[in-house]
């Protein structure tokens, strides 16, 4: 059995546009990294460090924790945990984080206990831990993270992902930490047949764009969406105005990301800073300059490291 296992796990940016719980894509950065080493049988020890440290150490209360007891529980390993998650992406901003945690667990938990996990199994048990911060398992940000690239849950019982290699994508994302926990419960249960004609042409624009690796209809179809976008897009102080002048300095497309309250734009390589700068000069209404990262997509998921 291994003694430690340091496994760094990477920020996503869920829905991708129109794709609510079924598309991400997965970031080059920032990551979390998760040092991971067993413990007696039943123990569950979670410790959080870094520039992010409000997050739950309860086990059933955190994402790494809560997907430690389902590892535990369907694999049936003789042993515990104690994991050590070094935050280094903002927590509760739609970026993936609680995502990132639940699979560096499960992937560390695999490796350490020779558990002999397929990716599916990682998602599916990482997308229960996920529950801990959304309250309902949904496999996108898992997904993307486990995997790389940009993926597409096309079932989900029994859980059916698709990965897809992307090219290189230039991202600009504004931090901005949501105001509750999660808003999915404001997302309407019912949507027009009309409605839903234009979400399904959207999604299917987005395969299309990214099978043809095409970075400036990758960014023109996450523009529009009908489910999140809506709902997400109100606790934002002007985004309606952020969102136009991101795309009038160029930017393809620019959508909330994940469940919020995010902002990330897909841009060519020379607009990144110009992007950037139209992000930072929007800040909320008496609040700080916001966090802007400029990023791009990565076709590496969660992975062992050696050394921080
Ligand atoms: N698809 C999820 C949502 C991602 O929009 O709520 C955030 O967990």
């Amino acid at each position: 059995m291994s003694r430690e296992i340091i496994v760094r796990s990477p920020a996503t940016i869920a829905n991708f546009g129109p794709g609510f719980d079924i598309f991400a894509l997965a970031l080059e950065g920032p990551s979390d990294v998760l040092k991971i080493r067993p413990a007696r049988r039943g123990d569950i020890v979670i410790r959080v460090s870094g520039g992010y440290p409000d997050l739950p150490t309860k086990p059933e209360d955190n994402t790494a924790g809560l997907a430690a007891l389902h590892f535990f529980r369907r694999t049936g390993a003789d042993g515990g945990a104690d994991i050590e998650i070094i935050k280094r992406m903002p927590s509760c901003a739609g970026l993936g984080s609680s995502a990132a945690s639940a699979v560096a667990a499960v992937f560390g938990l695999d490796k350490i206990y020779r558990t002999g996990l397929e990716p599916h199994d990682i998602i599916e048990m990482a997308s229960l831990g996920e529950a801990a911060s959304g309250g309902t398992p949904h496999a996108d940000n898992v997904a993307a993270c486990a995997l790389g690239g940009f993926v597409f849950v096309r079932s989900t019982r029994p859980l059916h992902v698709e990965k897809f290699l992307v090219p290189s994508i230039p991202v600009v994302v504004r931090v901005r930490k949501k105001d509750r926990t999660t808003t999915r419960g404001l997302i309407p249960a019912e949507f027009s047949l009309a409605r839903m004609k234009e979400q399904m042409a959207g999604c299917a624009a987005v395969i299309l764009a990214v099978l043809q690796g095409d970075i400036e209809d990758i960014g023109a179809s996450i523009n529009r969406d009908h489910i999140s976008e809506p709902v997400r897009s109100r606790s934002i102080p002007g985004y309606d105005d952020l969102k136009r002048k991101v795309l009038e300095t160029g930017a393809f497309g620019c959508n909330v990301s994940g469940g919020g309250s995010s902002v990330f734009a897909v841009c060519a390589e020379e607009k990144l800073e110009t992007v950037a700068a139209a992000m930072r000069a929007f800040g909320d209404p008496g609040g700080a300059e916001p966090e802007v990262f400029v990023t791009r997509s990565s076709n590496e998921g969660v992975k062992e490291i050696h050394g921080l």
